[in-house]
Formats: C-alpha cells, structure tokens, sequence
C-alpha cells in the first residue's frame, strides 16, 4: 500500500491540447490529464478504433464535474473506450465490476492485520479520491440499488468519512473522475436479456451524464477488423462486419416483436474480433476439408445459442458466404 500511494503521490496533473491528444491535430482546447503515465494507467490497445460515440466520453473528460454512466448492449466497447480515453490521458484507473453483494468496504477499503499491527488498507474508490484518479465501476445495474445509492453523496462531490481509520474525511481531490458502465440506463431490463440487472433508484440515476454506446458502424468494424485480422482478406472481413449486423438487425426484430422466432442470441463487437481471429486459427482446416469461417462461428458465438437458431445461424451464414464457406479440396495441398 504505501509502494502504491507513494506512486498516486507523484503523479503530476498537467494541461494537455485536447486536439492533439484525441485527434493528433491541435485544437487550442485544453484538457487535463497526468504527464506521465503510471502503473495504474491501462495499456493503450493500439487496434482500438475510436468511432463516433467515443467523441461524447471525450466531451466529458475536457471538464465535467458530473459523473458518467455509460451504457449500451454486451461487447459493444463501452469499458475499453472508457480505459483507452483515461489511456490518452495518463490517467490512474481504479476499476471494479459491480455484483449484488457488492458492499461499500469493497470501494472504500478496510483494516488488514500486517505484522501483528492493524493498518488501513485503501480501496479503489478512496484511492482515486484522495490521490486523483478514475474510479471505474462497471456493470453498476447489478448492485442492489441501496447500496448504489450509498454513493449519492460521492456523486455529489461531498467528502467521504472512512470510520474505520480513525473517521478520516477524505476530500474529493481535483482530478476525481466517477465513470460507471451497465446493459441498462438504469431502469432495469425488459428484454431478459440482463439477467440480474435492477431498476436504479432514480435519484442516483439522477446524478450522471449519460452516454449510449451502441455497436461501431460497419466501417469502423471493418477498420477493427482489419487491425485485429490483418491476415484475411479485405472482402471476408467486410462479409463478416454485415453477417453480425444482420444477426444484430434480426435479433433486435425478433425482440421488438417480442415473437418467438428462434434468434435469441446477438452479435456483439467482442463476437465479432473473437469470430475473426479464430477463423485466421482455423485456416489450417481448410486443407481438412472443413470451413475455418463455419467451424468459428460456433465456437465464437453459436454454441450459446438455442439448436433452431444455430441452425438459423448457418443458413444465414450459407447465403452471405457460399463461396468461401466451400472447404477447399485435399488435392489442393
Ligand atoms: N472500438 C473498438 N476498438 C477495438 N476493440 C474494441 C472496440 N469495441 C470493443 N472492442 C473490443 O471488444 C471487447 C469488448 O469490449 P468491452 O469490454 O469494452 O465491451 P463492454 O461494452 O464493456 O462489454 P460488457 O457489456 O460485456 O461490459 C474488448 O476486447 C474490446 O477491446
Ligand atoms: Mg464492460
């Protein structure tokens, strides 16, 4: 602990081009972000492809105060942006993925025994706090809401009081940031799909900046692709990017129709990468007589679904890939 508070110490904020950060073209703008990175700051990923709704969490980093809740269906990105974005800035992320027996000494920390002493050992939401930091608390929509409405008052930017060492008050430093992620915006799932996801006392709710983020538009799917699996060809990715937004289109009418046609399952940018790289994995089935595109559907994403649709799935895949699903022949080798 005092390794990683001597760290926190040392972190100097700094006025940074927020042009020149986001965009690599200087803007005059300015935003604050730390001068150098630290342990605490994510990798930056450098397949990560910022698209349109990224520009809303770069908004809200330039100066507001109020936190943010960002949220959109599975995989679409909304975790990664977050730590990429505080990746740009230099920012330390504490980060915490929310569940319904999640209770405040979790975030806010608790006595250890070292040495035959007891000592305060800070959690991630007091240590970005106190020493200037993102607190990141993912899939916020499963905490019991009594407990997520604990946090009114961090929301709210009032210290925190920690009883447990000695009622320190801790005073939320300058560069707190409060960012949550979740399925819902908070007024719970309808669909069934987010399974343990609950309504959100609306108060809480209250206190954010919101931000949607959907699944990137094909073109920047296509440009992931192409960082993620530059090995297949240009036409096979961009086959892939409209394969998952059709499962996505049809997926999304079955479910406002509420019928009971078999796509139960969905296509989410996640499904997507993983589908790409394990078909460049399974190339050598080709030369086996088997299609590496068919056989990483199913491990990607099919198996979870229901027999009819993965059945549904590659007849759909049938018709937007018949010349490539063709195994090659063995006399091709
Ligand atoms: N725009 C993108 N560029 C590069 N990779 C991406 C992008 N969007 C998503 N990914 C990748 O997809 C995966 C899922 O992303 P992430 O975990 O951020 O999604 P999420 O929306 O937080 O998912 P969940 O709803 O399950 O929490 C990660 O491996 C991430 O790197
Ligand atoms: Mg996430």
């Amino acid at each position: 602990m005092a390794d990683t508070i001597s760290i926190l110490e040392r972190l100097k904020p700094i006025n940074l081009d927020a042009g020149s950060v986001f965009s690599g073209k200087p803007s005059g703008t300015s935003v604050v972000g730390f001068a150098k990175p630290s342990v605490f700051t994510p990798a930056k990923d450098q397949s990560y492809i910022f698209h349109d709704e990224s520009r809303d969490v770069a908004v809200w980093f330039l100066d507001q105060n109020d936190p943010l809740y960002v949220f959109g269906p599975q995989g679409s990105g909304k975790t990664s942006l977050v730590k990429q974005i505080a990746a740009m800035l230099n920012y330390p992320v504490f980060e915490v993925t929310g569940h319904n027996r999640l209770e405040f000494p979790e975030l806010v920390g608790h006595l250890i025994v070292k040495d035959g002493q007891m000592s305060f050992e800070y959690g991630p939401l007091s240590l970005a706090m106190k020493y200037g930091g993102l607190f990141l608390l993912n899939e916020i929509d499963i905490l019991d809401p009594s407990t997520a409405a604990g946090l009114n008052g961090v929301l709210d930017g009032s210290p925190l009081c920690v009883p447990e060492n000695n009622g320190e008050l801790i005073v939320q430093h300058p560069m707190f940031k409060f960012v949550a992620t979740g399925n819902t915006n908070g007024t719970s799932d309808e669909t069934g799909l987010y399974q343990g996801t609950l309504r959100q006392n609306s108060a809480f709710m209250d206190r954010f900046w919101l931000v949607e983020i959907g699944y990137p538009k094909p073109e920047s799917e296509e440009k992931l692709l192409a960082k993620t699996a530059p090995t297949l060809p240009p036409e096979l990715r961009s086959k892939m990017v409209s394969y998952a937004n059709e499962v996505r289109k049809l997926f999304m009418a079955n479910l406002s129709k509420g019928s009971e046609t078999a796509l139960e399952v969905t296509f989410s940018t996640r499904t997507l990468i993983r589908w790409a790289n394990l078909t460049v994995k399974f190339q050598p089935l080709a030369w086996q007589g088997l299609s590496p595109i068919n056989h990483s559907l199913d491990r990607a994403m099919a198996f979870r679904a229901i027999p009819e649709s993965r059945v549904f799935l590659h007849e759909l895949l049938q018709r937007f890939f018949a010349s490539d699903i063709a195994p090659k022949s063995n006399t091709q080798k």
